[in-house]
């Protein structure tokens, strides 16, 4: 006997209707907003989302992993269909992906990474080769000055994927050339504010920057708040002082234009299609699952920027 005999047709109805209206539900957990690309990764995840009808948790861990781990513990014990973490850094995740693992919730990691390849813990990870894109930048750099340059480096978060590996891709290349040395090296935590506090001290210690021959910097942001402090210094950021980054962001395309920044290596902030693209299709049942799932982005300079600016800004 079906339970629809005792129900009135109408009841059935809104039964069946609530039952098909049911959304895929994905928890998200967000380093924050320390940069001008990570506002654009969330709002595109966020938008994202709306278009395909998903149902997104999103979690701002003001970057602190403490944060996220509870973000993550909470999407687990609300049921969530599927977790997308984003993580401040890369250790101490395996409890929590244990835990996620054994509610049998499918865990994406976007962007940078967490030190549990290898054990079967996520289904699959989304991000750029940060390692190359610290190459690019100083292949850029090392041709720029024929090899000869005494630089300045502003990393990020210490501990954070895109720190370690864009240091390790731009050490990589420069160790060719003899008269290339880093003369100073600091984290500015990805933020416009830090870059701007450090650049303004190693400035200090440095004479005032008048021997530094350029800035390396491993975000846009804190590239932008170090060209504020280049000037105060008394310094022509871009002439005076080379800086090169990586991310993007309107706002440095605009210091590029102006001949306040020279180059950045552009990090795709869309990972939120390739991420829903992945589970969607698990949900569906499709095991086969790339491991890594590489983004690209394009080396620009000054010839571009005014342009370029235009289309991002929406100019
Ligand atoms: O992990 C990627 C980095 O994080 C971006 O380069 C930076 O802007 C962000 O905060």
């Amino acid at each position: 006997m079906k339970i629809s005999q005792f129900l009135p047709a109408a009841m059935v109805l809104v039964l069946c209707a609530s039952h098909s209206a049911l959304a895929t539900t994905i928890g998200f957990s967000q380093v924050g907003s320390e940069s001008g690309w990570r506002t654009s990764f969330s709002e595109s995840v966020k938008a994202e989302a709306k278009k395909r009808g998903i149902e997104l948790k999103f979690s701002d861990a003001q970057q602190k992993q403490e944060n996220q781990i509870k973000a993550v513990r909470s999407f687990i014990a609300q049921g969530v269909d599927a977790i997308m973490i984003a993580p401040v850094v890369e250790t101490g995740w395996k409890p929590v992906l244990r835990e996620a693992k054994r509610a049998r919730i499918p865990v994406v990691i976007l962007d940078r990474n967490v030190d549990a390849s290898g054990d079967g813990l996520f289904l699959t990870r989304i991000a750029s080769d940060f390692v190359e894109e610290g190459r690019r930048a100083a292949r850029w750099l090392m041709d720029e000055t024929d090899g000869n340059c005494r630089i300045l480096e502003l990393q990020g978060t210490v501990g954070a994927t895109a720190a370690i590996d864009r240091m390790k891709g731009f050490n990589e290349v420069i160790a060719d050339f003899p008269d290339a040395t880093i003369v100073r090296s600091q984290t500015g935590e990805f933020t416009r504010t830090k870059g701007k506090e450090v650049m303004e001290a190693m400035l200090k210690a440095e004479n005032g920057g008048r021997d530094i021959c350029a800035l390396w910097s491993h975000n846009d942001e804190m590239a932008i708040g170090a060209i504020q402090a280049i000037k105060e210094a008394g310094l022509k950021p871009g002439t005076d002082m080379l800086v090169v980054s990586v991310d993007g962001v309107p706002d440095y395309f605009k210091a590029m234009a102006d001949g306040d920044a020279n180059a950045t290596v552009e990090l795709n902030p869309h990972l939120g299609a390739p991420a829903f693209d992945v589970i969607e299709a698990y949900l569906k049942g499709d095991r086969k699952v790339e491991k890594l799932i590489t983004t690209t982005g394009d080396l620009f300079t000054q010839a571009t920027a005014a342009e370029e600016y235009a289309k991002r800004a929406g100019k």
